[in-house]
Parts: C-alpha cells; sequence; structure tokens
C-alpha cells in the first residue's frame, strides 16, 4: 500500500511547485495547485536505485543501457500495446526540449505549425520562439469534455499550408484520451495533406478505466510514416527534474533529421539520473501507478462533490486522464486578470490561468490534484473563499 495521504513539506526544497510562488506573485504562504508535478515521494525501487548510482561515486558521461531500451520496449508492449524496435529510440533531457528540436528538424522558417486551443502553454511558446507561424485550432466542447473540429482543422491546413501539427495525446489542460477512432479521423486529414504530426504523449500512462489511451503511431500503419511520438515516464512516476525522455521515431528519414538536429544542437547526452530513474520506474512501476490511479481518481471525485455543493457556479471538465482539472469559472463573469488576483490574494491559492493555454482558455483555469487529500480540500476551500 502506497501512503498518498502523506503531507510532506516541499517548502524550501528548491522545487519549483512550491518555492517559486512568492518570486511570481509576491506574498507568502500562498497554496500551489498550479504546475504538473505531484507531491508524492516516488516509488521506493526508484529511489534506490538512484541511491545506488549516487553511491558508485564516480558519476561521469553514461550512455543509455541496453536494459533501459529492454525496459522501455517492454512498458510500451505491456502498457499500450506498442512494439518499438531499439533502432527507433532516442532520448533527450525533456518533452519541450524534443518539441523545439522536431521544428527545427522538419520546418524552415515561417512554415505554419497548428495546434489545438487551449493547449500545454510551451507548444505556443516553441513554435514562435522558432519563428514559424502559430496557428491555433478551437477545440469545441461536446457533453462537458473536448472534441477535435476537424472541418475548421481542414479549412486551416488547406489556408495557412500546415507543415506540421503538434497533438497533445492524451490532451493538456482538458484530460481528454482520445479514441483510436478520433486519432484515425484526424490522422486521416493529416496524411492527406502532407502534415507531420509530432504527437506528446508524455501523459500516457495516467489513464482512468474505461478510457483507453492510444499511441498515435499505432493508430493505422501507415500512421508511423509521418508521425513522431516524444514520451517520458518523468510525469506518471513524479521525476521531473531526473530530465529524461524518449522520442520513438519508426520512419528513418524522419529519425535522421531528429538526430542530426540532435547533434547539431549537442542534446544527444543525458542525466544518468534520468535513464536510472526511468528504467526503474518501468521495471518496478506497475503496482504503484495503480494505486496512484486511484488516488488521483479519488480526488477527482472530491473535487467534484465539492464544486457540486459548495461552490456550484464553477463548473469542471472531467479528466479521462492526466492530474489535470480544467474548470470554467465564466459564471463570476470576471476578466483574468480579476479571477486570478481573486484566486491569489483573497483565496491565496495559485491555480494555472486558463488564458496561458490559449484564447479559448478565458476564465478558465487549470488545477492539479497530484497531492495528499488534505492539500487538495485545502485548496478547494480556498478557492470557496475567493468568491465569498
Ligand atoms: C503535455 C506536456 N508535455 C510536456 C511536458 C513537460 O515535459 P518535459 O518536462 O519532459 O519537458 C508537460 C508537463 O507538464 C506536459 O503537460
Amino acid at each position: 500500500m502506497v501512503e498518498f495521504d502523506t503531507v510532506y513539506n516541499r517548502r524550501n526544497t528548491n522545487c519549483s511547485k512550491w518555492d517559486s510562488i512568492k518570486d511570481t506573485y509576491g506574498e507568502d504562504g500562498l497554496l500551489p495547485l498550479w504546475i504538473a508535478d505531484m507531491d508524492f515521494k516516488a516509488n521506493t525501487p526508484v529511489l534506490e536505485a538512484l541511491k545506488k548510482t549516487a553511491e558508485q561515486g564516480i558519476l561521469g558521461y553514461s550512455p543509455a543501457p541496453d536494459s533501459l531500451y529492454e525496459a522501455i520496449q517492454d512498458w510500451q508492449k505491456r502498457h499500450h500495446d506498442y512494439s518499438i524496435s531499439k533502432e527507433a529510440i532516442l532520448f533527450n533531457s525533456g518533452v519541450v526540449p524534443s518539441l523545439s528540436l522536431a521544428i527545427q528538424a522538419y520546418t524552415e522558417p515561417g512554415d505554419a505549425v497548428l495546434i489545438h486551443d487551449p493547449v500545454y502553454p510551451p507548444f505556443a511558446k516553441v513554435v514562435e520562439q522558432n519563428n514559424r507561424k502559430l496557428v491555433r485550432s478551437q477545440l469545441l466542447i461536446d457533453q462537458e469534455h473536448f472534441i477535435m473540429d476537424l472541418d475548421t482543422l481542414e479549412k486551416q491546413i488547406v489556408a495557412e499550408n500546415i507543415r506540421l501539427f503538434i497533438l497533445c495525446n492524451p490532451h493538456n489542460p482538458g484530460g481528454r484520451v482520445w479514441t483510436k477512432s478520433e486519432l484515425e479521423a484526424f490522422g486521416k486529414l493529416c496524411a492527406k495533406y502532407d502534415v507531420l504530426v509530432i504527437s506528446d504523449e508524455i501523459h500516457q500512462d495516467l489513464i482512468f478505466a474505461p478510457n483507453v489511451f492510444t499511441t498515435f503511431s499505432n493508430v493505422h500503419s501507415t500512421f508511423k510514416d509521418f508521425s513522431i511520438t516524444l514520451t517520458a515516464a518523468t510525469k506518471s512516476f513524479n521525476l521531473a527534474g531526473t530530465k529524461n525522455s524518449m522520442i520513438f521515431i519508426e520512419n528513418p528519414d524522419l529519425r535522421k533529421k531528429f538526430i542530426d538536429a540532435q547533434e547539431r544542437n549537442f542534446q544527444n547526452e543525458i542525466n544518468i539520473f534520468g535513464y536510472v530513474g526511468t528504467e526503474a520506474a518501468y521495471r518496478h512501476g506497475d503496482n504503484w501507478l495503480k494505486e496512484l490511479l486511484i488516488y488521483l481518481n479519488e480526488n477527482i471525485v472530491t473535487v467534484s462533490e465539492f464544486l457540486k455543493s459548495e461552490l456550484p457556479e464553477v463548473k469542471m471538465m472531467c479528466p479521462e486522464g492526466t492530474y489535470l482539472i480544467w474548470l470554467d469559472f465564466s459564471a463570476f463573469g470576471l476578466t483574468d486578470a480579476q479571477l486570478q488576483k481573486q484566486l491569489i490574494h483573497k483565496g491565496k491559492v495559485v491555480l494555472n490561468p486558463g488564458i496561458s493555454f490559449g484564447p479559448s482558455g478565458t476564465q478558465h483555469m487549470r488545477l492539479n490534484v497530484a497531492c495528499p487529500k488534505e492539500t487538495l480540500i485545502e485548496g478547494l476551500h480556498r478557492i470557496k473563499l475567493s468568491f465569498e
């Protein structure tokens, strides 16, 4: 039994989630339910593997060992029914750095890149900071869930001459676990117009039954020809600070272009602790992950019940995966600045402003529920207090 209820004091541990809020908001005592890491300790076998590596004492340059490739292949096969060859697996320090490399590898300055709106904020940043043209495709809401607007998407692909799409699968901030048939329809459209798909699948293990995650490249035998997959164990197992991620590229031409970009940027050597943590998580993490998902699901139910009884003006999008909840505060009729001010200065609670996920995120906030119940309940009371 894993103790997810234990509240650890993360203040003054040099962690972004707790220790950067004073600098960001200029206030002490704020409760952070924002940045996407978890207030839980990593799985014991992972911590032991990291300690053992540190105890070797000599921490020189280190390539990815064969045993790590095997652990990744085994995990992908068992959890996602995805068979991946060793040669198709590359490493990098993070999914976001790989997004940037992919843009450099597959497009030219000025090319148009499409992303969903709303979506994880660094998608827009990497496109713009690489001097590509950012185009956003707004998600629609159907039965309180995001769905893709494929008709508009097709028009945008043609009108803007889109070269590349960055897909968030599963979706952050909406928690949508795109179904195989949704991905198939989306992928056929991309294939029709020669649009390359970069599929960010970092949340792939955080899925609540009966929803099923599907690797985009694995939807259809042809999809691997025009897509690459970015993923990691760091989100599922709370190892973000160890900086390790994988890129799966089955198409040899796409792989060569990515490797060239990595070499140009000297981004092909990774932190030894990242390799070790990832392998230990994949080899020994099944039960921990199973218990984590039960706990996260309970937290999501806690939020839903609290909002229904205590704060019915706030509408939540019930996530099918991830530990993130998209909250709609539009009933209060506040501007984004007012909404943020009330949460921070009145409620003393930090959520991610929805507007940072794209224009359609206005009057929304993203809540991170990967924390002990005690912390979450305190956070919910603070959210309520913000509007009293
Ligand atoms: C969709 C998505 N991609 C990437 C990342 C970050 O990945 P990394 O730390 O490997 O750069 C996050 C973190 O929250 C995320 O939600």
